[in-house]
C-alpha cells in the first residue's frame, strides 16, 4: 500500500488542506533533494568567500584564486535554482502551502533574490576576476581594477543561514488568514 502524506498532521494543521497529495517517500526525496541544494549552495558560498577573502590578505594569491572564481558560477546557479524548484515543489505537496505560511513565503523570496543577484550581479563579476586573474598569471601589469567581490558570499551566506533557521523553526504567522 502507497503511503500518502498525512493530511492533518498537527492538531493546527487540520485546517490546511493538501494541494496536491503524493507519496511520502516522494515528499521524501524532495526533502532530500532541497536538503542538499541548500546544503551544496552554503558550502559554494563559503568556497567563493575563501577565494575571495585569501586574496586580500595575500595578494599572492590573487591570480590563482581569481581564475578559480568564475568556475562557480554555475555551480552556484545550479543548486539555487534546484533549492528553489525542490522549496517550490514541497510547498505545493505539504501542508505549508506555497505562500500560505510566512516562513516559506519569505525563503521563496530570498531564494528569487539570491537567483537573480547571481545571474546580474555575480556573474559579471567573476568574469572580471578571471580576467583580472589570467592577467596576473600572464605576467601582465597589474590593472588595479580588481573587482570588489566580498559583499555577494557575505549577503548569501546570511540570507541562507535565516532561511535555514526559519525552516527550522517555522515560527507561526500566515501571509493571510482563512
Ligand atoms: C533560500 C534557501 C533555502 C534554504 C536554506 C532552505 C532550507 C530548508 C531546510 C533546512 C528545511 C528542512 C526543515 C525541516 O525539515 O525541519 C527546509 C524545508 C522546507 N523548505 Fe526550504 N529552504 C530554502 C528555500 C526554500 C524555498 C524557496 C521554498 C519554497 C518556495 C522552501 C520550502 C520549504 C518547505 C515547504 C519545507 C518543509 C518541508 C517539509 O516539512 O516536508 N524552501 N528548507
Amino acid at each position: 500500500m502507497t503511503a500518502v502524506t498525512a493530511v492533518t498532521a498537527s492538531p493546527s494543521a487540520g485546517r490546511d488542506p493538501i494541494r496536491l497529495p503524493v507519496p511520502r517517500r516522494v515528499r521524501l526525496g524532495l526533502l532530500v533533494v532541497h536538503l542538499v541544494a541548500t546544503a551544496a549552495w552554503i558550502g559554494l558560498d563559503v568556497a567563493l568567500g575563501v577565494l575571495v577573502f585569501v586574496p586580500m590578505l595575500d595578494a599572492s594569491w590573487t591570480a590563482a584564486c581569481h581564475q578559480v572564481l568564475p568556475l562557480l558560477f554555475w555551480p552556484l546557479l545550479t543548486v539555487a535554482l534546484l533549492s528553489l524548484v525542490s522549496g517550490t515543489a514541497l510547498g505545493v505537496v505539504t501542508r505549508w502551502g506555497l505562500v500560505r505560511h510566512r516562513w516559506v513565503a519569505i525563503k521563496l523570496v530570498m531564494n528569487l533574490l539570491l537567483v537573480t543577484l547571481i545571474v546580474v550581479l555575480l556573474r559579471p563579476g567573476l568574469e572580471d576576476a578571471g580576467r583580472h586573474g589570467r592577467a596576473l598569471a600572464a605576467g601582465l601589469p597589474d590593472s588595479g581594477e580588481v573587482p570588489r567581490l566580498f559583499m555577494p558570499p557575505t549577503v548569501s551566506v546570511t540570507l541562507l543561514v535565516v532561511a535555514t533557521v526559519l525552516s527550522v523553526w517555522k515560527p507561526r504567522g500566515r501571509v493571510r488568514s482563512t
